[in-house]
C-alpha cells in the first residue's frame, strides 16, 4: 500500500490544501495529514485540537466519502521523515504555489531524504486559483475583520467567525 504523509502547519487549512489532499489521493492508497504541533511560525491562530478537528470536518463536508475514507488527519511533534516511518510512509506531499515556493521546498525535500533516503518528496502544482493562497494572509485578513470564506472550506470559516466577533 502506498502511503503519503502530507505535513504542514494547516492554521489554518485553506482551499489550497484541499486540493493538494484531494489530488495526492488519485496517486497513493492513504494519504495522512500530519498536523504539526509546534510550528516554528508566528502564534498559532488555532490550537492542534482544533486544527485537526476543522480538518476532519472540511474533509468529510467537502469531499466525496470515497476520498474522505482514505484521508487520515494526525498530529505531529519532531522530524516530519521519523513520524513517515512510524506511519509506513515512504513520500511527503507538498504543494507548489509559485517560484517562490521552489527554493525552501527544494532544500526541505533534499534534507528529508538525507535524513532518510527511502522517504521521497512528491509535489502538486497548486490549482492556478488557488496560488495566491498562504495560511499566513488567510489569519491576518481574518484577524482584521476581511472576509476569507472563498479562501477557506466553511469548517474553517466558521471557527474563524466564533473566533474572531466582526466576521
Ligand atoms: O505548512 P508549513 O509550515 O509550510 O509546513 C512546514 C513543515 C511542517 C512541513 C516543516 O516545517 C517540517 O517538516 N517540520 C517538521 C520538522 C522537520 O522535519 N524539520 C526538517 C525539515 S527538512
Amino acid at each position: 500500500m502506498k502511503i503519503a504523509v502530507y505535513p504542514g502547519s494547516f492554521d489554518p487549512l485553506t482551499n489550497g490544501h484541499l486540493d493538494v489532499v484531494t489530488r495526492a489521493v488519485a496517486v497513493f492508497d492513504r494519504v495522512v495529514f500530519a498536523v504539526l504541533v509546534n510550528p516554528r511560525k508566528a502564534e498559532p491562530i488555532f490550537s492542534t485540537d482544533v486544527r485537526l478537528a476543522v480538518i476532519r470536518e472540511a474533509l468529510d463536508e467537502s469531499c466525496p466519502a470515497e476520498v474522505a475514507g482514505r484521508i487520515d488527519v494526525e498530529s505531529f511533534d519532531g522530524l516530519t521523515v521519523d513520524f513517515c516511518r512510524r506511519r509506513g510512509a515512504h513520500f511527503v506531499v507538498r504543494g507548489l504555489r509559485a517560484i517562490s515556493d521552489f527554493e525552501s521546498e527544494l532544500q526541505m525535500a533534499h534534507m528529508n531524504r538525507k535524513l532518510d533516503p527511502d522517504i521521497d518528496t512528491v509535489f502538486f502544482m497548486s490549482a492556478l486559483e488557488h496560488s495566491y493562497l498562504s495560511s499566513s494572509l488567510v489569519k491576518e485578513i481574518a484577524t482584521f475583520g476581511g472576509d476569507v470564506t472563498q479562501m477557506v472550506p466553511p469548517a474553517v470559516a466558521r471557527r474563524l467567525a466564533a473566533r474572531v466577533p466582526s466576521l
